[in-house]
């Protein structure tokens, strides 16, 4: 994936924008981002994933016409809508690609939030042409970030907390979960493990937890399911949007381990990982290339 800036960077400034400036994006940017989206490489589950950029244009009044956010979002420039078979892979490798979009975004100067909730999924799905079975679990919003902040976003941050993260060694385990891994043990993993830990989650609940397999440096990844979002579950249609997290941590984890000079690949171990009956359900392993 190509980035003019360095990933560590973009991953460490990244923060959500729902407040732009009434400002198209400039044809250039507009160009780099279609070109970054048509050559994402496969995600981890292979699955497919198709992300569209649409975006304000000076001479169609009606580009971005019922893309309703309900008014969470201010004077969006853009949206980019992605659509994906809705099984628990095709939504990790969704947060994947959708992630790697937004840190994308960042590089070319514009702000962008997730929106998992707060949009009208009929006209989103209508605008990208959802097929059969697609669903679009998230878009994203995008544009040139505003240095005011609307009321509804003071609410929505205040109330999602946005700058809280939990610490390193509640998230990060050593061999099993009842053993905290610090960032100074985890060595050359720890800009990796921070990335995850920096990156963008719904209602920053934080779901994912990994554990350091101390046998081959492997680093199994887990998610813990918030209670809230297992109750949503059980509603007719709801979307499994910490899968979707889940995604996302891995793309950091991913591109902060390739600037960090790690090279591994992610699988699913065929042996059970080390677990735990309250640590949540496994998802996948990113280990050391041999
Ligand atoms: C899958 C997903 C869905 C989200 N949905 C919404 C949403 O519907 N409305 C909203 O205002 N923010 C949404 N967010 C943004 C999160 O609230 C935000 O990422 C989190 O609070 C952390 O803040 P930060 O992105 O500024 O670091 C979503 C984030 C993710 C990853």
């Amino acid at each position: 994936m190509l980035f003019s800036n360095p990933i560590l960077d973009l991953i460490r400034g990244r923060k959500s924008v729902r407040t732009y400036e009434r400002e198209p994006v400039p044809p250039e940017s507009r160009q780099a981002l279609e070109s970054f989206l048509g050559s994402l490489p496969g995600p981890p589950f292979g699955s497919a994933v198709r992300l569209l950029a649409v975006s304000a244009d000076p001479d169609d009044p009606y580009a971005l016409k019922g893309l309703g956010t309900y008014g969470i979002i201010r004077n969006p420039a853009g949206f980019i809508i992605g659509a994906v078979q809705p099984s628990d892979d095709g939504l990790f490798d969704f947060g994947f690609l959708m992630e790697a979009a937004c840190l994308k975004l960042l590089d070319l100067g514009l702000g962008s939030c997730w929106l998992g909730g707060s949009f009208r999924k009929s006209r989103f799905a209508g605008r990208i042409g959802s097929r059969e079975g697609e669903i679009v679990p998230s878009v994203l919003s995008f544009g040139v970030p505003s240095g005011k902040k609307s009321w509804i976003e003071r609410v929505v941050t205040a109330g999602a907390g946005s700058a809280a993260r939990l610490p390193f060694e509640d998230l990060f385990f050593d061999g099993d979960f009842s053993h905290p891994l610090t960032a100074a043990a985890a060595g050359t993993a720890a800009v990796a493990l921070e990335s995850v830990r920096l990156g963008p989650s719904a209602s920053n609940r934080q779901p994912w937890r990994i554990v350091r397999d101390d046998r081959d440096g492997s680093f199994h990844f887990f998610l813990r399911m918030s209670a809230a979002y297992q109750r949503q579950l059980k509603w007719v249609g709801a979307v499994n949007l910490q899968a979707v997290d889940m995604g996302i941590a891995a793309c950091h984890f991913s591109l902060a381990a390739e600037a960090t000079g790690l090279k591994g690949r992610w699988r699913r171990v065929p042996g059970p990982p080390p677990s735990d009956p309250d640590a949540g359900l496994y998802v996948v392993s990113w280990s050391p290339a041999e």
